[in-house]
């Protein structure tokens, strides 16, 4: 089992010290790009995307480059031996041995830590389904930082899907470590954060409350935080189409909002965002996503260089229990050890943060 590198699969992982690191590199990356352009020389990233990606692995391969490094890696797993049904462990065993780093995107959560257990590199999860989105955060926070100024005292509205979106529960968990944030949760009541959120919220004491109006909220806000209502994962298209157009910013609605409101979206947008809203300069998606690329490059630098690694699981090994949920990576891949956490008071899989029940 691997535990010798610094892997980044939950931000909360690390110290808030350390992600504040991070993002300083990320901004002065922005400011003078030219002082890194050897700093990865002679290294090489691998990008595993088992699911769609245009920023994410972009930025990621983009910050390579501009890093001096190299890249190899599969955007189509069709494309490579997954169609010939080989398991996640194989694939980043042997993609590992032949990178410094290994970036990992999967529809089923928890896989990037699963890819951890066995990979001889550093793995960074780029999404693990419904799950996690760490460096979808650190863009995030970097964007608040050059923004905003600040990350703690701010007034945050998450709006769309909460329960499926992995850049929310990540956003949430990290923002929650900076003194006085509130947050506004706008959903319909099918979509609400999942619960292992709202403990988190609680336990960590900060101020939040779920809404199910824009309207009502938009004016309170320093940040909105607009989201996408993803088709994919749905158990059902006839749930997806019953959630859909729910919520939409449009310029009519801006009129609310406060001068120095920063609207934020990690992309790609449908329709939940009119296209008017973009020349109005409070909309920051796509600065957003420019930021994300010069973060990546701080984050891939900061783990090449880390020399302190971190246990993968911490969890206990129960054999008598298993997760409930038909989307983590322990219903598809039957290795996996059978591991489980504590969170208030509650146990739940450590691989995908979801309900543990008695084996039949
Ligand atoms: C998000 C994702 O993949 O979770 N996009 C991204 O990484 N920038 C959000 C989404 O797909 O809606």
């Amino acid at each position: 089992m691997s535990t010798q590198y610094s892997h980044l699969i939950d931000l909360n992982d690390y110290p808030v010290e350390w992600w504040d690191k991070v993002i300083k590199l990320g901004a002065s990356m922005y400011a003078h790009p030219q002082r890194y352009v050897q700093a990865c020389a002679g290294k090489i990233m691998a990008t595993l995307f088992y699911e769609p990606s245009t920023r994410t692995q972009m930025s990621f391969q983009s910050a390579m480059i501009r890093l001096g490094g190299s890249i190899i890696g599969f955007d189509n797993p069709m494309s490579s031996s997954v169609s010939k049904g080989e398991n996640i462990k194989d694939t980043t065993k042997v993609v590992s041995s032949y990178s410094d780093i290994l970036i990992i995107r999967h529809p089923m959560a928890g896989t990037a830590k699963a890819a951890a257990l066995t990979a001889e590199c550093p793995v960074v999860n780029a999404g693990d389904g419904g799950h996690l989105h760490p460096t979808q955060t650190l863009t995030d926070l970097l964007t608040l930082h050059m923004e905003k100024g600040r990350l703690d005292h701010l007034t945050i509205g998450l709006c769309g899907d909460l329960l499926y979106g992995r850049t929310v529960h990540s956003l949430c968990k990290a923002l929650s470590c900076y003194e006085g944030n509130r947050f506004v949760l706008i959903s319909t009541p099918e979509l609400q954060v999942p619960e292992y959120i709202t403990k988190m919220l609680r336990d960590s004491g900060c101020e939040f409350r779920t809404e199910t109006s824009l309207d009502a909220a938009i004016g309170e806000l320093d940040v909105l935080y607009m989201t996408r209502i993803q088709r994919e994962r749905f158990l059902s298209e006839a749930e997806y189409l019953a959630q859909k157009d729910v919520y939409r910013l449009t310029t009519e609605k801006m009129k609310r909002a406060k001068p120095d409101l920063a609207v934020l979206h990690p992309l790609p947008r449908v329709d939940e965002i009119e296209i008017a809203v973009d020349d109005d300069p409070r909309a920051l998606y796509f600065k957003q996503a420019q930021y994300g690329m010069y973060v990546r490059m701080a984050l891939i630098l900061r783990l090449l260089e880390s020399e302190t690694a971190l246990p993968v699981l911490h969890g206990v090994e129960d054999n008598s229990l298993h997760c409930v949920n038909p989307k983590c990576i322990t219903a598809q891949e039957h290795y996996l050890p059978h591991r489980f956490i504590e969170v208030s008071g509650k146990t739940v899989c450590e691989f995908c943060e979801e309900r543990a029940i008695p084996v039949r």
